[in-house]
């Protein structure tokens, strides 16, 4: 492992916080459980809020799993990697505020600082963590990592990279979506790019349309307030979804290196049309009674408005215009409170125009290849059968690739495990450049701003339904 015996100092702004407890601390007791960290890692939290070192403690351990140790040896772990976790509290944006945490930095050590805090106060908390930054003295790196959403549109995600960019340079600046550190998500690139026998039928000729399913069954669970702000379209589809969408339409790289795949992930972004608003339903949950129970709608979430016509529901079309994809449609279907959790791509190939099994007034049912990113991982291609018996009867059936039984013994890592390992590698192939920021922005910027003028109504849907009725039938066919 690369940089093993480096020394670090990682220091998480907005310790306190629901993703640092939730998502950094248990990533970083992952790695650091196996060995992956360097040998003296010590972890530093800030945040407002006044806490004693045990109760920080208490709060990170809750969180942690045994998942790659043994339970004997875990408990030993656990005790190290509590023992190297120091609280200090501070106010992000005042340079008082991290006196104690600089007090504490040891001067040889690379410095890692994570920004888990709402984006709003991401360029005080930067111009601080800056006066905090290794001078490169002692070959000692300064880098930053920024959690999503970068921006609300494609003027004040710029606004934030040039006040960013004040302080830090694009090279230090680690963008983190963690779709791109998800298992399946990772492996895209190799099922497209190791398989040869996808090469030739990935474009229009052979794909009729590509879905992204992107489901949850719970509500905005307490995230009001940012929720509000940014609505379904900002917080997952913008990001997450739009990722995925270049990881299928993107050319071959001509290596792994970080900037050819990024390269030609912007090629991606660059041809894709602005999204119409014509190509759009929006949702909204409403209050819904399941299992006798009453469940609140989201106006009734504390921190949003009452009035809010803030979308947590969202079907749209993308159009690619390269040769490669300009008849195929992506389409992207994202929204809370629905009635399972999965994240899925399916991509829907052609009929073929003839076949010596169609009948006058029906072909066999077109292949489909499912990428499940969450749950139960798995790549599903669907392939029609002959069914046995004496007779010619064809269906379809699946050839199904499980993670839970292919990958039995394997442990799949969170995605902030593998992406905070790439920071501290320096590895940016699965961080957001500041260039495809910007031609993401550029493809919802326009529709997001006249939803926000034209007060566009979302449609209503019960909490666990299947989202909204104008959102249900099929649009993958004949366009
Ligand atoms: P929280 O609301 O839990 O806030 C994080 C920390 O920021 C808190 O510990 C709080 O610390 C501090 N904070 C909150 N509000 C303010 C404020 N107005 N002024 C100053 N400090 C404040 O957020 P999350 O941890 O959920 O998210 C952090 C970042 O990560 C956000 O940008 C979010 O969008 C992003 N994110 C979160 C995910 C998640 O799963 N939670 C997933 C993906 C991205 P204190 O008050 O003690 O100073
Ligand atoms: C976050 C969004 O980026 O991703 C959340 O802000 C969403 O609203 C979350 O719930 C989903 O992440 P995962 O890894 O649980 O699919």
């Amino acid at each position: 492992m690369r940089n093993q015996t480096a020394k670090l100092d990682l220091i998480i702004l907005g310790a306190s916080g629901n993703l640092a407890r939730m998502k950094i601390f248990p990533a970083l007791f992952a790695l650091f459980s196996q060995g992956l960290l360097p040998p003296e890692a010590r972890f530093y939290g800030l945040a407002r809020r006044s806490l004693s070192q045990e109760e920080f403690r208490e709060q990170i351990m809750r969180h942690l799993t045994c998942r790659y140790t043994p339970e004997h040896s875990c408990a030993v772990h656990i005790e190290r990697f509590l023992a190297a976790c120091r609280y200090c509290r501070g106010d992000y944006r005042s340079p008082d505020g991290f006196a104690e945490l600089g007090s504490l930095l040891r001067p040889d050590r690379n410095r890692l600082f994570y920004l888990a805090l709402p984006p709003e106060i991401f360029p005080a908390a930067a111009a601080n963590a800056a006066g905090l930054a290794q001078n490169g003295t002692d070959g000692a790196w300064t880098r930053v990592v920024l959690e999503k959403p970068f921006g609300r549109d494609r003027a004040s995600s710029d606004r934030l990279n040039r006040e960013l960019l004040r302080q830090f340079s694009e090279e230090q600046l680690y963008r983190i979506d963690h779709y791109l550190g998800k298992e399946m998500v990772q492996n895209l690139i190799v099922l497209r790019f190791a398989n040869q026998i996808f090469k030739p039928l990935w474009n229009s000729r052979y794909i009729r349309c590509v879905k992204i399913d992107w489901q949850e069954n719970i509500g905005i669970e307490g995230r009001g307030d940012y929720f509000d702000h940014y609505g379904i379209i900002r917080d997952v589809i913008q990001n997450h979804l739009l990722q995925l969408v270049t990881l299928i339409a993107m050319r071959e790289p001509a290596t792994l290196t970080a900037d050819a795949v990024r390269d030609r992930k912007l090629e991606v972004l660059r041809a894709m049309e602005t999204v119409a608003l014509g190509d759009l339903v929006l949702g909204q949950y409403a209050a819904a009674e399941l299992n006798g129970r009453k469940i609140p709608g989201y106006t009734a979430e504390p921190g949003v408005r009452p009035d809010s016509l803030t979308p947590t529901f969202a079907r749209l079309r993308l159009r690619i215009g390269n040769d490669d994809w300009r008849e195929v449609p992506f389409i992207i279907r994202a929204g809370k409170a629905l009635a399972e959790k999965k994240s899925e791509i399916r991509v829907v190939f052609r009929n073929p125009e003839s076949n010596i099994f169609c009948t006058r007034d029906r072909c066999p049912p077109a292949n489909e290849l499912i990428i499940r990113i969450q749950p139960d991982e798995g790549i599903q291609f669907n392939i029609v059968s002959k069914t046995p018996g004496l007779k010619m009867r064809l269906q379809t059936k699946e050839l199904d690739l499980s993670y839970d039984t292919a990958f039995a013994d394997t442990v799949i890592p969170e995605a902030y495990e593998s992406l905070l390992l790439d920071v501290i590698n320096g590895e940016k192939a699965l961080f957001i450049r500041k260039d495809e920021l910007e031609a993401a922005w550029d493809i919802f910027t326009p529709v997001l701003h006249e939803i926000e003028t034209a007060q566009i109504k979302p449609e209503p849907y019960a909490f666990g339904s299947s989202g909204p009725e104008a959102a249900r039938e099929g649009i993958c066919n004949n366009e």
